[in-house]
């Protein structure tokens, strides 16, 4: 079969689908979908593929109750996982249906404010249709314990070490992207969070505003001090010609982005080619918060609120790490404090240079997550959990 018509490819295709659907009840772990026909096409397969494992879904979920997959395994190769990723759809599909948030968890330690997030997720109604999915990236050369569980168990993807002022950063982001791209076609906006980050809102809430948005939420600031610094931190002219000085932008690494941008950002070879770099000068090198904004503002810096929607107090540090907040300082007061900020926006990019006159003037995204807090704090946010957290 050298060129397949799609007659053919839709007879493999029919051909594959009992044996996919047998596969999902038998082992859920074991799903051949993107294996058992990618080699078979010269086309990329993920616009016929990812609406037959919908449908699929979706004859489950009316006969019996909706099993919970594992993500199915994806190629543990970055360069192959990226490919696949920069295919899929950048619409959320399918039309019509609720759209998802997928929740990417960063992290080398088991998740401290796991009990939080179970309660944040319970609030969604377990019988109607599922409206998130979690990711966790969770570096291998850790001990996890306690184990992921409750509503993390199973939702770890395969991850690789991760290390301070090196560009493993972005690859295990990357990653967290390309995997919930390929996950569920539904996944509308994703969202990247670390273990010492807590919601700030209901549920119900944060959905309704990110899902509302048809734009991504993520810092992009220029001419930060120290923005040359990072700049050459992996030598002189070393980023030209790929990155201009003029277009690298400086952010927090926790953002928001629509399915559009998530995708593009696992379909970039130009700026990662640089990015990936080793750097030379490790105190001024944080790959992580210049990468994406850099690369988002270039390649579509109006499709950006330029703003990170994750609360952090940077108020007299200088040694690199935000405060943290302690068990002694939750109270209501916090909370609403945290809330009551507005976020720090970057230009929008009109050009003009002129924020006051811009449409960014007038907004006021309210934060929706927040870092540092000590893991011993949990017991005091579980304590106003229900009565101040999760009551908007
Ligand atoms: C496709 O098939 C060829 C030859 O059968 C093999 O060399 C190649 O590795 C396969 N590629 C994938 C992605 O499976
Ligand atoms: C979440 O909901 C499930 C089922 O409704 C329940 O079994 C579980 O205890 C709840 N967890 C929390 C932390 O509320
Ligand atoms: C969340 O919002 C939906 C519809 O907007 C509503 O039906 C549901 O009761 C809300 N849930 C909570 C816990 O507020
Ligand atoms: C941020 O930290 C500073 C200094 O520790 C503190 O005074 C301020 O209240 C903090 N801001 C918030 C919103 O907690
Ligand atoms: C920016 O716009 C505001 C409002 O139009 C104006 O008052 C201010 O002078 C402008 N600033 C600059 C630097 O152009």
């Amino acid at each position: 079969m050298k060129a397949p018509t799609p007659f053919s490819l839709c007879c493999v295709l029919l051909l594959s689908l009992p044996l996919v659907i047998v596969f999902t009840i038998t082992n859920p772990t074991v799903i051949p979908i993107f294996t058992s026909t990618r080699n078979n096409s010269n086309k990329p397969p993920t616009k016929i593929l990812v609406p037959i494992r919908n449908n699929k879904k979706n004859y489950d979920t009316k006969h019996k109750p909706a099993i919970s997959t594992p993500p199915p395994p994806l190629p543990e190769d970055d360069e192959s996982l990226f490919r696949l990723a920069a295919r899929v759809n950048p619409k959320p599909w399918p039309t019509g249906a609720p759209k998802k948030l997928a929740f990417m968890f960063l992290t080398t330690r088991s998740l401290p404010f796991a009990p939080l997030w179970e309660i944040f997720f319970n609030q969604t109604n377990p019988k109607t249709k599922k409206l998130f999915n979690i990711y966790i990236h969770a570096d291998p050369s850790y001990h996890y314990d306690p184990p992921f569980s409750g509503i993390f168990a199973g939702r770890v993807i395969h991850s690789k070490p991760t290390q301070r002022f090196t560009p493993t950063l972005i690859s295990a982001a990357r990653r967290l992207l390309a995997h919930a791209l390929l996950d569920d076609p539904s996944n509308a906006m994703f969202t990247l969070l670390s273990d010492s980050c807590v919601p700030l809102h209901s549920f119900n809430f944060t959905y309704n505003t990110l899902i509302r948005s048809k734009k991504s939420f993520i810092e992009i600031l220029s001419n930060e001090p120290g923005a040359y610094g990072r700049y050459v931190s992996r030598g002189e002219d070393i980023m030209l010609p790929e990155v201009p000085f003029q277009e690298f932008r400086t952010g927090s690494q926790f953002f928001v982005l629509t399915r559009r941008h998530a995708k593009l950002i696992t379909k970039d070879k130009r700026l990662w080619s640089k990015f990936k770099l080793p750097c030379v000068e490790w105190d001024t090198c944080y790959p992580e918060e210049n990468y994406f904004p850099t690369l988002v503002g270039m390649l579509d810096r109006r499709g950006c609120v330029p703003a990170t929607l994750t609360h952090v107090n940077w108020t007299d540090r200088s040694d690199g790490h935000p405060r943290t907040y302690e068990a002694s300082e939750v109270e209501p007061g916090l909370i609403f404090s945290l809330r009551r900020h507005r976020p720090r926006y970057g230009d929008d990019g009109s050009g003009s240079g002129n924020i006051t006159e811009s449409i960014i003037s007038k907004r006021h995204d309210p934060f929706l997550f927040a870092r540092k807090f000590s893991p011993e704090s949990l017991q005091s946010l579980l304590r106003i959990a229900k009565e101040v957290i999760f009551r908007d």
